[in-house]
């Protein structure tokens, strides 16, 4: 076994840690004879190999297997009678358009001479840390693709992006292209994913994979509220807590799709990458396109280890670290907020800004943020975006009176702006009306009365940079919320030829995201939320630049629950903004306790956004001690392992969901009635991923459990007796909370 295992090009690296009982390494190996490659981490394998005709063919994704173990050979298979051929019924790792390929391409391109057909086949390959880089031509023309592959030594999370070349002499056209093309075992599955619309995001879809492609995309120019480039595929006997599911997230903020396909021969794949909706990329000679990454997982702990890999890897590879904290292993716990909005809209002034602060230090806030309003002639939603200088009439010293008085107060100061975007009344469209994405002769349409910048453009770009790195200069903010309001519509860039224009779609995304990592970079205190009208743009690409995201312009604290749900199948609790706002709620009209609204915020990371100068001493008092609350275990609830324990979706009238922390010293329990109904009581609570041996003592945040309940008692007794709630705790739209402290 020695003798074969050094026979093998071998990198192995360990990585010392503890998660979920995995091995905490990664290793990866070619093997020259079999023509195979094998990426391990985490609990899982991944292999691939060259077949006898040059393809690269997938041949294993699923639970860790030991490193003698083989993955077999690349062998391409037969075809399906006349009308498939072996091209088609072979599973690729990145299919080019041609050959008759009848399933999803991974790339599609087409030559200056009528020659639209690619067919890659491997030529070389390099080591990397924890991956491969593996090179792929096409059999005649001189297209390259180099698959990027990497695999987290910790959750097993590979990273798949391409690379694709044009080393020839004429253009080439890419209509289409790819990350990657994830191969499943040949089995049923219930897919899931997330969908909604503004004010209603993270609706969790589940439904059987059949016959045919399911679609999910944004052709919007940026991620969307309408579908989140995520999903999980859960064999048929997954559930929450056990069953095999294999996950992926596409990190990318631009128009996406991710297809999901099951073939004439019952093979699963799923494709995801730039969207082809309108897309074509002109490649130069010599000119390189690089696709967004493509992150895959598997667990055998069903959905909900599925999530707690996800967030896992979320919080230890994807998100930024802040300046002071840069060495840490995680990002900090968000700061508890202050938002204006809701409070205020468009009606900013100093003197109303100054009270508000007040009353938000006061409560225990620790960042106040003065949201739309502040700047050019802002007094509704008509005029003002794209001049970003302070308002004299509302603001007449500037900002740093505000600032200043928020310093004094304890707090930071965080602003908001939506720079992508311009009015018509506006200083800028007055003098560059040539700056916004717009088709010759056709009408802008507007849509919350602005238009879209188009910052592929390299004077929109140095502008919208230019104006953040002042501001962020001239004034002590140590947080900006990058909010977005519209979709786009005429997405046309007339400085260039009109086929070039569709490169758009990807520079648009890429001066976004250089924006932001150049701004953190000269900032590097400067903390950042990506707001999109609510969740619009929430991805793994756009969190790698940004800290923390806003979930939904809904803050409904009932609607919130279901929307947290959703949203933490893909994206941790660490990034999920939870504002508390004013009861009855301005959208449903629903009426809440304090507590209640509160409670369902701090599933998240909590901020207050109601107009705190109108609550009474006692809202004042009960804020005060759940924010004081809180901030005690805000680390284990917002990076802990998440347990969604009882789903409020379907219907039902009770929710739960706990988070325990990594040493499994501490977990916090949240529990939701919806609406009691037949004196129904609320189901026991078995908490889950306690140390069964050791003892937890139990401190309620909010409610009671039943009386003789133990103060004191084994993880094992909280597990398999689990927590009994009192009888009061009963009727329409109530919460309590729960710490369990390890003795
Ligand atoms: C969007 C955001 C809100 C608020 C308004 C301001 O709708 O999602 O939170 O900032 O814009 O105009």
């Amino acid at each position: 076994m020695i003798a074969k295992l050094k026979a093998f090009t071998v990198a192995l690296v360990l990585i010392a840690a503890s998660f979920a009982g995995f091995a905490q390494s990664a290793a990866t190996h070619f093997d020259p004879a079999a023509k195979t490659f094998r990426l391990d981490g985490g609990g899982v394998t991944y292999a691939f190999g060259v077949s006898s005709r040059g393809e690269l063919e997938p041949l294993y994704w699923g639970g860790r297997l030991a490193a003698t173990d083989s993955v077999g050979k690349a062998e391409p298979k037969p075809e399906w009678a006349s009308f498939d051929s072996s091209y088609t019924t072979t599973p690729q790792e990145f299919a080019g358009w041609g050959n008759g390929l009848f399933v999803e391409p991974a790339l599609k391109v087409s030559f200056a001479d009528g020659n639209r057909e690619l067919v890659l086949h491997y030529v070389s390959h390099t080591a990397l840390a924890n991956g491969f880089d593996v090179v792929m031509r096409d059999v005649s023309r001189p297209i390259f693709v180099t698959l990027h592959y990497t695999i987290d030594p910790a959750t097993g999370i590979l990273a798949r992006s391409a690379t694709i070349e044009n080393r020839g002499a004429t253009a080439v056209t890419v209509e289409q292209a790819a990350a990657a093309t994830w191969t499943l075992p040949a089995s049923h599955y219930t897919l899931s994913y997330l969908t909604g619309r503004w004010a209603g995001e993270w609706t969790l879809n589940q439904e059987p994979v059949l016959a045919g492609a399911r679609v999910i995309e944004s052709r919007r120019g940026s991620t969307g509220h309408q579908a989140n480039p995520w999903f999980a595929l859960a064999s048929d006997e997954a559930n929450e807590d056990h069953g095999e599911v294999w996950f992926g997230a596409l990190a990318w903020s631009g128009s996406w799709r991710i297809t999901v396909e099951r073939d004439q021969l019952d093979a699963v794949r799923v494709t995801g990458g730039f969207n082809p909706f309108d897309f074509g990329l002109i490649l130069h000679p010599g000119q390189r396109l690089e696709t967004p990454v493509f992150y895959g997982g598997y667990t055998r702990g069903g959905m909900g280890a599925a999530s707690r890999i996800l967030h896992r890897f979320e919080l230890d590879r994807i998100l930024p670290r802040t300046a002071g904290s840069a060495e840490e292993a995680r990002p900090r716990p968000r700061p508890v907020i202050y938002n204006s909005w809701e409070a205020t809209e468009f009606k900013v002034s100093e003197a109303g800004q100054m009270a508000l602060a007040e009353k938000a230090a006061a409560l225990g806030v620790d960042r106040f943020v003065m949201d739309d309003g502040w700047f050019g002639q802002r007094k509704d939603d008509h005029a003002g975006l794209g001049d970003w200088c302070v308002n004299q009439e509302k603001f007449p010293h500037g900002l740093k009176p505000l600032v200043d008085k928020v310093h004094q107060l304890g707090m930071d100061f965080g602003l908001w702006v939506e720079p992508e975007m311009v009015n018509p009344d506006s200083d800028l469209y007055r003098k560059h009306p040539d700056w916004v994405l717009a088709f010759p002769g056709r009408q802008r349409i507007e849509q919350r009365n602005q238009l879209v910048l188009n910052l592929a453009r390299p004077d929109v770009r140095a502008y919208v940079y230019g104006f953040l790195d002042k501001l962020l200069t001239e004034n002590d903010i140590a947080f900006l919320k990058w909010d977005y309001n519209r979709n786009w519509s005429e997405p046309g860039w007339d400085q260039l030829a009109p086929v070039e224009q569709k490169r758009l779609y990807v520079d648009y995304t890429r001066n976004l995201y250089s924006i932001l990592a150049e701004l953190r970079h000269k900032h590097p205190k400067v903390e950042i939320e990506s707001c999109s009208g609510g969740g619009g743009r929430v991805d793994l690409g756009i969190l790698r630049y940004t800290d923390e995201v806003w979930v939904s312009d809904n803050t409904d604290p009932f609607d919130r629950l279901t929307q947290q749900y959703g949203f933490s199948f893909a994206y941790s609790p660490q990034v999920m903004m939870a504002w508390v706002t004013d009861s009855p709620h301005w959208m449903n009209k629903r009426a809440t306790s304090l507590s209640y609204r509160l409670l369902s915020s701090m599933e998240g990371s909590l901020g207050i956004g109601a107009n705190i100068a109108a609550w009474t001493p006692e809202e004042t008092t009960t804020a005060k001690r759940l924010i004081a609350a809180y901030k005690e275990v805000q680390p284990t609830i917002v990076q802990g392992g998440l347990y969604r324990l009882i789903a409020p979706t379907n219907g039902s009238a009770f929710s739960a969901t706990e988070t325990v922390n990594a040493d499994r010293s501490q977990a916090v329990l949240f529990a939701y009635i919806h609406s009691t109904s037949e004196g129904y009581p609320f189901p026991v609570l078995k908490l889950k991923g306690l140390d069964p041996a050791a003892n937890y003592q139990l401190a309620p945040i909010e409610g009671k459990a039943k009386a003789g309940t133990p103060a004191q008692a084994s993880g094992a007794w909280w597990m398999n007796h689990g927590l009994e709630m009192g009888d009061e705790f009963r009727g329409d739209f109530q919460a309590a909370a729960f710490r369990f402290d390890k003795k």
